[in-house]
């Protein structure tokens, strides 16, 4: 039996509050992290079907035109040049993306061909080895060298901007420049193809498995029931795992051809070359406000880059129409088409870098004003969305700064350069954090057995999130069993489509659909017992409602099976939905190396029901970690002339470690966010990465009395400043 349900009207009862089991919540260990350090989960790569050979991807040498001829080479099964191979990553939750034509080259280190050979080292060798003869045409490969197009729908505009600045008490209007990210997950892309008859069998590092196997159908030629996908385990996707990539559609190319499982990995160079990026930005904020600080005007313009026909465009200003109240507002957004490596979704596309600049930004008018920062902040919240004047389904910012101000100390916070520490300046910063919230269409199929164990089966990832733990919880605490009674099945086609992970909305949405079965299978044991579902409790492996109480498997006679699927209705038109928070840092820069370290880190962020206060930590310590990466170390360089990727290792592209990480500590506050439906929970995974590298840059103002706003800040800037 199905329990559907569209999110139309919210949901007050807190029934996850009413349940007994008391596992919900709780900061409960990962189950399958003994396996993943014990190196007994198994990744895409490590599997070793009988048979299997190894193909390595050959990548165009020029930025722009055609392959006329692909050499020859002995010692290998295939040399494969196809004009279905992916040329680009697939983004997206729809079908592929578009992909170029049959012998198109769109960048430099783009997958042309794949190399297929008994051994690794034989198709690396050949792959090496192979000539490619191209036609070379024109490319513009810098964005800011060419004209940018402005899609309609993503430009703005309420009053009056230039009038709100020219007549402001206080204003500022700067420019900020953020470099190319790249997700760099630990685990590469991989895959390994497999084909039986007209069928075919993927494993893959994916993170949304049912539109991967559209895609992936798409990409064949093939229809989707032709396609299984499998990924129980995935070492991070950030973003670059949402979509397909080339190595999965060459992998199934050459398996087809050869009739022989084939393994495709990328190395970590090719992981930067091949995975999408995320844009470069060039950022325009203008901030005008009152004598008291009141914001009067804000315009956010921002140009970013991407392939000629990609869709995608990094959503800089996502968060810029609802977070600040102003009378006069300005939007525009640039789209640069140029030969660079694709452009999609990497770590909270738009708000990582969107919110951290626009907070850094709120910094300098702070101190325009005079007043501070976080005071600043409070007395610009609107009481609803700006100019659609949709309620928040629930807002928490005011509450953030207030506990983070309290909780770190803000108040021994001293003017830029006043806290002298040897060679180090020592300051604080703030921002605030906010990242939209989605809910995304998810089912899952529950088994409660006659032993009264039950499994949760649907094809939802966990890409190292936590997904198999928060959903074992979440069926656990609904049918009152211990969680050793629950067994979580994940990352196959074969089981129910679900949302998959991207976006932050992977727990909300999948965690509802197991909510659903749930609840449905609460129903029919309350039907055996003779009451209502709100009448029954399950805990511990029974069942008691008024003064009976009875073991759940004697109530069975067979398996109770319910499929929950829910999916976003009315509640997201009519609410502005958004979770929201703080960041704190306190960073030391020394005076004479322009040397940053960040000394301490806090958030505090309300994002609705939490299911699991460990893994929901470590997604917020994660972002915070990559705020320390935004606002210091991270930058994919382009050579100016051809545009390929120079720092394309984690040596030359870094990514903050263990001693650029120090002590965090990570607060949330409680919420239940009752239009987001029955679970009132929201999503948290990106919330820590928003705005956290602007605490970090306006914590080295307040250090040093710099502002970089052309990220990274790096010594070498920092350095030209302080002399
Ligand atoms: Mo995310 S960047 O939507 O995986």
């Amino acid at each position: 039996m199905t329990h559907h349900l569209k999110v139309d009207i919210p949901d007050y009862r807190n029934r996850l509050d009413d349940m007994v089991q008391g596992i919900l919540g709780k900061p409960i260990d990962r189950f399958e992290g003994p396996l993943k350090v014990a190196g007994r989960a198994t990744y895409a790569a490590e599997a070793r079907p009988v048979g299997l050979v190894y193909g390595v991807l050959v990548q165009a040498a020029i930025p722009h035109g055609k392959v006329l001829e692909v050499g020859g080479v002995t010692g290998v099964l295939a040399v494969i040049h196809d004009e279905r191979m992916l040329r680009r990553a697939a983004q997206g939750m729809a079908k592929t993306g578009p992909m170029a034509g049959p012998d198109t080259v769109d960048y430099m280190g783009q997958a042309v061909a794949l190399v297929v050979a008994e051994t690794f080292e034989a198709a690396r060798d050949a792959a090496l080895n192979l000539e490619l003869r191209y036609s070379v045409e024109a490319a513009a490969v810098n964005p800011e060298a060419v004209e940018p197009e402005f899609p309609e729908k993503k430009q703005s505009s309420h009053g009056d901007l230039d009038q709100a600045v020219k007549e402001a008490a206080f204003s500022i209007d700067n420019v900020w420049h953020t470099p190319a990210h790249a997700a760099s997950a630990m685990e590469p892309h991989a895959a390994i193809a497999e084909w039986n008859g007209d069928s075919v069998t993927i494993r893959a590092g994916m993170q949304m498995l049912s539109s991967n196997k559209l895609q992936v159908a798409d990409a064949l030629g093939i229809k989707p029931a032709q396609v299984r996908l499998l990924a129980p385990y995935v070492g991070g996707g950030f973003g670059s795992k949402l979509g397909v990539n080339a190595e999965t559609i060459a992998a199934a190319i050459a398996a087809k051809q050869l009739g022989r499982p084939v393994l495709v990995a990328l190395t970590r160079q090719q992981e930067f070359d091949l995975a999408h990026r995320r844009s470069e930005t060039r950022q325009r904020i203008r901030l005008a406000c009152d004598t008291d600080g009141k914001l009067t005007g804000i315009g956010h313009e921002a140009f970013v880059s991407n392939l000629p026909d990609e869709a995608f465009s990094e959503p800089v200003t996502q968060a810029t129409p609802f977070t600040y109240q102003a009378a006069h507002r300005q939007i525009v957004h640039g789209v640069a088409r140029v030969h660079r490596s694709c452009a999609g979704s990497v770590r909270a596309p738009g708000e990582a870098v969107g919110v951290t600049v626009f907070e850094t930004a709120m910094d300098e008018l702070a101190e325009a004003v005079g007043i501070d920062p976080v005071e600043l902040r409070l007395r610009n919240i609107p009481e609803a969305e700006p100019v659609t004047e949709r309620p928040f389904s629930s807002h928490k910012l005011a509450e953030a700064l207030r506990e983070g101000a309290e909780r770190f100390g803000w108040s021994r916070r001293k003017a830029p350069r006043e806290r002298l520490e040897g060679e180090w300046f020592v300051g604080m910063g703030v921002a605030a954090a906010v990242r939209v919230n989605m809910l995304i269409e998810s089912r899952a199929r529950v088994t409660l057995k006659a032993d009264g164990k039950a499994i949760v089966e649907t094809d939802m990832t966990d890409i190292g999130t936590g997904t198999y733990t928060i959903l074992c919880q979440i069926a656990a605490e609904m049918l009152g069993l211990a969680r050793e009674d629950v067994h979580v099945e994940l990352g196959d086609t074969n089981f129910p489509p679900a949302s998959g992970s991207g976006g932050s909305f992977g727990a909300a949405s999948s965690g509802t659909s197991v909510y659903l079965a749930c609840e449905e299978i609460r129903s029919l044991i309350a039907t055996k017992m003779g009451c209502t579902e709100e009448e029954l409790t399950l805990q511990d492996g029974m069942a008691r409602a008024g003064n009976v109480a009875q073991p759940i498997s004697q109530l069975l006679d067979g398996p109770l099976v319910a499929e929950g699927h829910v999916e976003p209705g009315n509640t997201e038109k009519t609410t502005r939905q958004a979770t929201w928070g703080s960041h704190w840092a306190e960073v030391a820069v020394n005076r004479w190396t322009g040397e940053v370290r960040v000394r301490r880190m806090m958030g505090v962020f309300a994002c609705g029901r939490v299911f699991n206060e460990k893994t929901a930590r470590s997604q917020c310590l994660g972002g915070l970690t990559f705020g320390i990466g935004i606002a210091l170390t991270e930058a994919m360089e382009h050579d100016p002339r051809d545009g390929h990727i120079v720092s394309r290792d984690l040596a030359e592209y870094h990514i903050p470690c263990h001693a650029d990480v120090p002590h965090m500590e990570v607060h949330f506050i409680e919420e239940r966010d009752a239009y987001v439906g029955p679970t009132q929970a929201k999503g948290l995974g990106e919330l820590g990465i928003c705005g956290a590298g602007a605490a970090v840059l306006n914590a080295i103002y307040n250090a040093c009395g710099v502002r970089i706003r052309d990220l990274p800040a790096t010594p070498d800037k920092l350095i030209a400043s302080l002399a």
